[in-house]
């Protein structure tokens, strides 16, 4: 079934149809096509503004979203929080209002704080999209994750994927679990057992504290990194440890299966969760992410601007 979108923003997976979830991929391989062309850029979004408002770090997805504004023909302004009225005590909400005062039409949002991109999406008139909200959720990240194993594996429904890391603190792996199940995957979660607690069991995932069984049986292996930013206290006695217990090392890579995916979406730690090695080695498509996140992230800012790829 074809879907239309009704959403004027896009705030998490949850929220999502398998059939919108479909739709977003659709139209991101049509501008994954527009990247490949000598001039890569179409003017669905001439006329629109976009501010992207990272108010925590990030490389990836704020490049990748203003990348993706600029190709879609958006004027882009790029809030770096460090010099705004923010460091003055400027509220969140007067921000937004300051930014809506200058109409601003879509909100790409990154904050430290679960629920701030719904915050904004009642506020404003403009359109939000959610960059990761605390350890909530990063939905951009789930959906360019789905269109890389798509692409690679032809299909998601059935296909064994392992979300291997620091579960409790990650909106990356919120998003995916969130998505994959919607769509089919059987969804393994390992760890540390204080990282990967057992009430994701409730999402329809299998959770175990055994890398090896964690691991035989995969076609996807998603590799998280440990997030020290938002752990109250260490989780597990040292990183050393953790490598050794649950790092994917050569040994535990020589054991899966022989076209099984390596995934991670980055920042990597090498030689922590992932071995330096195995991050660059072929089946690793790592940077292939990243390059899907673009045609990914323009999908998503034109069809909350209210566009139709068979339209246009
Ligand atoms: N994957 C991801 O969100 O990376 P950044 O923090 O660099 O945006």
């Amino acid at each position: 079934m074809k879907a239309d979108w009704r959403h004027k923003d896009l705030l998490g997976i949850q929220e999502l149809s398998v059939e919108e979830i479909n739709l977003v991929l659709d139209t991101a391989a049509a501008f994954k096509e527009v990247g490949e062309r000598t001039v890569k850029k179409v003017p669905s979004l001439r006329g629109k503004t976009l501010v992207n408002l990272f108010i925590e770090p990030s490389t990836r997805t704020r490049t990748s979203f203003e990348l993706a504004a600029k190709r879609l023909s958006a004027d882009v302004i790029n809030i770096n929080t460090t010099a705004s009225s923010l460091v003055k005590g400027e509220t969140l909400k007067d921000t937004a209002l300051n930014l809506q005062a200058l109409n601003a039409d879509i909100i790409v949002i990154r904050h430290s704080a679960a629920g701030a991109a719904h915050f904004l999406a009642r506020l404003l008139k403009a359109s939000i999209v959610n960059a990761g909200d605390g350890a909530h959720e990063h939905p951009t990240q789930a959906l360019l994750d789905a269109y890389t194993i798509r692409e690679k594996r032809g299909r998601i429904e059935g296909l064994n994927v392992t979300i291997l890391g620091d579960i409790l603190y990650s909106r990356v792996a919120r998003s995916n679990i969130l998505l994959l199940t919607k769509l089919g995957a059987h969804v393994t979660l390992a760890g540390p057992s204080t990282l990967v607690p057992r009430v994701f069991e409730q999402f329809g995932c299998r959770v175990t504290y055994d890398i090896e069984e964690a691991i035989r049986d995969a076609d996807v292996i998603n590799l998280l990194r440990i997030q020290h930013e938002r752990q109250r206290k260490t989780m597990f006695p040292s990183i050393g440890e953790y490598t050794a217990m649950f790092g994917l090392n050569k040994e535990r890579f020589a054991r899966l299966k022989p076209d099984s995916l390596i995934m991670h979406p980055g920042p990597i730690n090498r030689g922590v969760e992932i071995d330096s090695d195995i991050a660059d080695c072929e089946r690793s498509v790592i940077l292939e992410q990243v390059t899907n996140g673009l045609a990914v992230r323009m999908a998503v800012l034109f069809l909350c601007a209210g566009g139709n790829i068979s339209e246009s």
